[in-house]
């Protein structure tokens, strides 16, 4: 099929808040290098990025105020295959059931209309997350170039990517009580089997990661929100067998501020709060948007936060549970932290961390809450629920030590929340912490400089991927 050579990426995120927020950076950092982008959202996010906005906002096309600044991205949405009233996070699981099974359709018949040689300008480039367990079968039934997108860091994607070696040696289903190490993964030196991704056998989240793993095998090329000189070796050896690039960290270009709205949830504004508090005194507690948390755990960090007596922000998720429930918190317990805690259900997390009053992250360590905390220069704790964000924790707590554990044993205690903390929060105990922060910190801002790691290697996986497009 002969195509027109302007380059242009149907870009699809998989319809999670945190792996849309990465991609719609991505897609607009292609664009500002000259990329036609057609991104793609499912019709469920859509609604609820409508909702979550104000009804003035005219969110027909999030990236409305990208295109009015010269920019090419058309916005295109289609069905996840479930009605939009199914609640997709009490049913996560038939959800994810979904997305492996039924949703390559959608994509497929979209595809198949965009790369029609009569339409205007042609896609002929699939840029999708590497956990769609179909990119590689569509991208090969239409001739287009297939890029993976991993938003995760490398460690996490070699863990993935050698589940079978894990399966042989007894490592991939629940480890939490063992103690030993894996040592035996490519380009990963040594990994406590506590801090492996939680993958459990036969489930679909399973067999979701060995497909999806399977399928990654057959791009053309695959670019990872990670930093080379932070995993130079478990990168190294995945370049061993495949076009890999470290573009990482991937933010909005001015962080703070983004010109896309893509909050799945209305923002609560902290900004006047946080004025009225000292610098460094806030600590941001959040558990991101899909893990859920058991209520022993919220009480016991609760009653931590309390005794610990410093001033703190906690986003605590409706639904967080996994069930309705109206007032988790012990009673009377908003009243009493009333002037040093603001209890929110969601805002803007970037503006939250990158401002001057806050000076700690208690985190379930998503790779994006990392990112972000690690580009404003801010100490983590850090309580990992499920998945990747165990691997997550090993990078933050024992590779570049800018974050502390919390949840040494299975259960948190309040009194372990209270002294862990308190450790973070001072600036003495916490000192070496801070100073390795501000280093990690610094090799993120330098390596986005013209001449550092991850421009270098943006630049490359563009010019790359213009010659293949060319050739497809
Ligand atoms: C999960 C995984 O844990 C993560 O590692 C993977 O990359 C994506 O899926 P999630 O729970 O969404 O992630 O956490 P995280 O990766 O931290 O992403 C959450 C995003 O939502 C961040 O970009 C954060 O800035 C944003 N957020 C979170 C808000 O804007 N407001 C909030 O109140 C909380």
């Amino acid at each position: 099929m002969a195509k027109k050579l302007h380059p242009h990426a149907l870009v699809i995120p998989c319809p999670y808040q945190g792996h849309i927020n990465p991609t719609i950076h991505l897609a607009l950092k292609l664009a500002s290098k000259g990329f036609i982008i057609t991104f793609i959202n499912t019709q469920f996010i859509h609604s609820q990025i409508t909702k979550a906005h104000s009804p003035s906002s005219g969110l027909e096309n999030i990236f409305s105020k990208a295109c009015e600044s010269g920019l090419d991205i058309r916005y295109l949405t289609i069905s996840d295959g479930f009605p939009l009233e199914f609640d997709r996070n009490m049913n996560s699981l038939p959800f994810l059931e979904g997305l492996i099974n039924g949703f390559s359709n959608y994509v497929d018949k979209l595809v198949g209309e965009l790369v029609k040689e009569d339409c205007v300008d042609p896609i002929n480039c699939l840029i999708a997350d590497t956990f769609f367990v179909w990119p590689s079968i569509i991208a090969k039934t239409y001739e287009i170039v297939h890029v993976s997108f991993f938003t995760e860091p490398a460690l996490v994607f070699a863990l993935y990517y050698h589940l079978d070696l894990l399966e042989e040696n007894g490592h991939s289903g629940s480890h939490e009580n063992r103690k030993d190490i894996v040592d035996y993964i490519p380009g990963v030196k040594s990994i406590k089997s506590s801090d492996l991704p939680s993958l459990y056998q036969n489930s679909v989240v399973h067999q979701l990661i060995y497909k999806a793993f399977q399928d990654v095998r057959k791009a053309d090329i695959i670019i990872a929100n990670t930093v080379q000189e932070l995993e130079p070796e478990t990168i190294t050896s995945i370049q061993e067998k495949h076009k890999f690039y470290a573009i990482g960290p991937i933010v909005s270009a001015n962080f703070t501020e983004l010109t896309i709205s893509s909050s799945l949830w209305s923002e609560h504004d902290c900004t006047q709060w946080l004025d009225a508090k000292p610098r460094g005194s806030v600590l941001y507690v959040s558990f991101g948007s899909v893990a859920l948390v058991n209520k022993e755990d919220i009480l016991e960090l609760a009653h931590g936060l309390m005794l610990s007596e410093v001033n703190f922000i906690w986003v605590l998720r409706f639904n967080v549970l996994g069930q309705d429930e109206d007032d988790i918190l012990p009673v009377g317990y908003k009243e009493k932290v009333k002037d040093r805690g603001l209890i929110v259900p969601w805002c803007n997390q970037t503006r939250v961390i990158s401002h001057s009053a806050v000076g700690g992250f208690l985190s379930h360590c998503g790779w994006n809450s990392v990112v972000e905390s690690i580009w404003c220069g801010v100490p983590l704790i850090c309580s990992p629920l499920v998945t990747d964000q165990l691997a997550n924790r090993k990078l933050v707590v024992y590779d570049w030590k800018v974050g502390i554990n919390l949840r040494d044993e299975e259960s948190i205690t309040r009194e372990e929340v209270r002294s862990k903390i308190k450790y973070l929060m001072n600036e003495e105990t916490s000192n070496n912490l801070r100073k390795n922060v501000a280093q990690v910190k610094e090799t993120f801002h330098n390596t986005l400089a013209t001449n550092g790691s991850s421009n270098v290697n943006f630049n490359k996986f563009v010019e790359e991927l213009k010659i293949k497009i060319s050739l497809a």
